[in-house]
C-alpha cells in the first residue's frame, strides 16, 4: 500500500565487492527501489568500491577511515569478498570482521527454510518441511586475534588461537535466540561440544541455560555439534532456533543452505539488535570465482537478503512481499543453473520483479480484482 506520509529516507551503504558479489547487487538494488516507495521507503545507496581488487591497488581492503564512512548509513548491503590471489583471511579481517565488530553485530541471523519449488536433496518424511533460524554468534567466539607463531619455519614452529567467550557476548546472543524461539515454535537447539572443548564450551552451556531460566515456555537441547550435523541430515523437520557459537554457526548454516537447495539461494543478517549502530545483510554465499562474469549467479539469495533487510528496517509486509515474489519465481520454474535451470541472473531478477509488479497491481485493484 501506498504510504499517505512523506517516504522516509533511508541511506543504504552499498558494498557489491569482488565477483559475483558485484553481479547479484545491481539486481537487487533495482528490486528494492521497485517495492521501497510502495511501503513508504526511499533509498539513497552509499556504493563503496571496497573489495580485493581495492586491495590489490591500495594494500587496504577498505579505507582507513572506512568505518567512520559507514557509521552513517542506516544499513549496509555486502555482496561478497574475495579472489584468488589475494588470502582470504585478508578479506575477511580487513573488512567483513572490522564492520560486524565496530558496529556490534553480534547476532548473524540466518535463515534455513525450503522454499517451494526447490527439490530438497534430502529424502523428507511425509508432511516434513524445513524451516528453522540459526542464529550464529558473530563478535567473538573462535575467530579472535589472540595467539600467534614462534620458531617459525622451524621444526620447533608452534601455532596457538584462542577462542574468547564473554558472558556478555553468551548472554546477549543467547537472549536473541530465545526471544525468537518465543515467537516462532518454542523450541531452541544449542550447539556444543563440552565433551572435547573443557573450558569454553561448559562456559556456553552454562550461560545459555541460567538465560533460558527466564525463558519458561521455550524448550532448550543442546546438542554436540557433531550429532547436530548429523540431526540436520537425518531429522531436519525437529528444529526451530539453533544457537551457536561463530565458527559453529558458519559450519553449520553452509550445510543448512545445501540442505534447501543451494547456497546461492541462502540469506543472511549481521544484526545490531538495538539498532544503535547499522545492520549488514550479506548473503551467505561468497564471490565464487569459478562462475564470476558469466552471468549465471543466482541473485536470489541476495534478494532474499534485501527482504532480511526490510525486515530489520520494521516493515516486515515489505519483507514477505518480496519473499512471496521470490517463491512465486521458483514455482513458476525460471531458475539459475545452480537450481537446474538455464536462466540467467538478469532472467532471475526480471522475473522477481515482474511478480513483484503482479501483485501490486491485484493490491491496488481491491478485493474485486483479486
Ligand atoms: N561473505 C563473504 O564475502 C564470503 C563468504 C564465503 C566465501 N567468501 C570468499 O569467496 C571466495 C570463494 O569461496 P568459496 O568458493 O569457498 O565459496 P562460494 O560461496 O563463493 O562458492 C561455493 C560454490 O557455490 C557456488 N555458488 C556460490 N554462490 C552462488 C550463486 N549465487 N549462484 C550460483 N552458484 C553459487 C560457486 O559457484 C561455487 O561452486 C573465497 O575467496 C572466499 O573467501 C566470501
Amino acid at each position: 500500500m501506498q504510504s499517505p506520509d512523506s517516504p522516509r529516507k533511508v541511506t543504504v551503504a552499498v558494498i557489491p565487492g569482488d565477483g559475483i558479489g558485484a553481479e547479484v547487487m545491481e539486481p537487487a538494488l533495482g528490486i528494492l527501489e521497485e517495492i521501497g516507495p510502495r511501503h513508504g521507503l526511499e533509498f539513497a545507496w552509499q556504493h563503496h568500491g571496497w573489495s580485493c581488487e581495492h586491495y590489490t591497488r591500495t594494500g587496504r581492503m577498505m579505507p582507513a577511515d572506512g568505518i567512520d564512512q559507514l557509521a552513517g548509513a542506516d544499513q549496509i548491503l555486502l555482496g561478497a569478498v574475495g579472489f584468488p590471489g589475494v588470502p582470504d583471511h585478508v578479506s575477511l579481517w580487513g573488512l567483513l570482521i572490522p564492520i560486524r565488530r565496530a558496529f556490534r553485530q553480534y547476532v548473524n541471523l540466518r535463515p534455513v527454510r525450503l522454499l517451494p519449488g526447490i527439490e530438497c536433496p534430502l529424502r523428507l518424511r511425509e508432511g516434513e518441511d524445513i524451516d528453522f533460524v540459526v542464529v550464529r554468534e558473530n563478535n567473538e567466539g573462535e575467530y579472535s586475534e589472540v595467539g600467534g607463531r614462534v620458531y617459525r619455519g622451524t621444526e620447533d614452529e608452534i601455532a596457538v588461537q584462542e577462542s574468547v567467550f564473554t558472558r556478555r557476548g553468551v548472554t546477549r546472543v543467547a537472549r536473541y535466540a530465545l526471544d525468537l524461539a518465543s515467537s516462532r515454535r518454542g523450541s531452541l537447539a544449542s550447539a556444543t561440544k563440552s565433551n572435547g572443548i573443557v573450558h569454553t564450551m561448559p562456559f556456553w552451556d552454562e550461560v545459555v541455560h541460567e538465560v533460558a531460566a527466564g525463558y519458561p515456555g521455550v524448550e532448550v537441547a543442546d546438542y554436540h555439534i557433531d550429532a547436530l550435523a548429523a540431526q540436520f541430515v537425518r531429522d531436519p523437520g525437529r528444529f526451530d532456533v539453533v544457537v551457536a557459537s561463530n565458527l559453529f554457526g558458519d559450519i553449520l548454516t553452509d550445510l543448512g543452505a545445501a540442505m534447501v537447495g543451494s547456497i546461492g539461494i541462502a540469506p543472511s543478517g549481521n544484526l545490531n539488535p538495538e539498532k544503535e549502530h547499522p545492520s549488514m545483510f550479506e548473503p551467505v554465499h561468497g564471490s565464487a570465482p569459478d562462475i564470476a562474469g558469466r552471468g549465471v549467479a543466482n541473485p536470489l539469495g541476495m534478494i532474499w537478503t534485501a527482504s532480511m533487510m526490510l525486515d530489520h528496517l520494521g516493515h516486515p509486509e515489505a519483507g514477505a512481499e518480496l519473499l512471496s515474489a521470490v517463491t512465486a519465481t521458483l514455482t513458476s520454474g525460471v531458475r539459475t543453473p545452480d537450481l537446474g535451470g538455464s536462466a540467467s541472473t538478469g532472467e532471475v531478477a526480471e522475473a522477481v520483479l515482474e511478480h513483484l509488479r503482479d501483485a501490486a497491481q491485484q493490491d491496488d485493484a481491491g478485493p474485486a480484482g483479486r
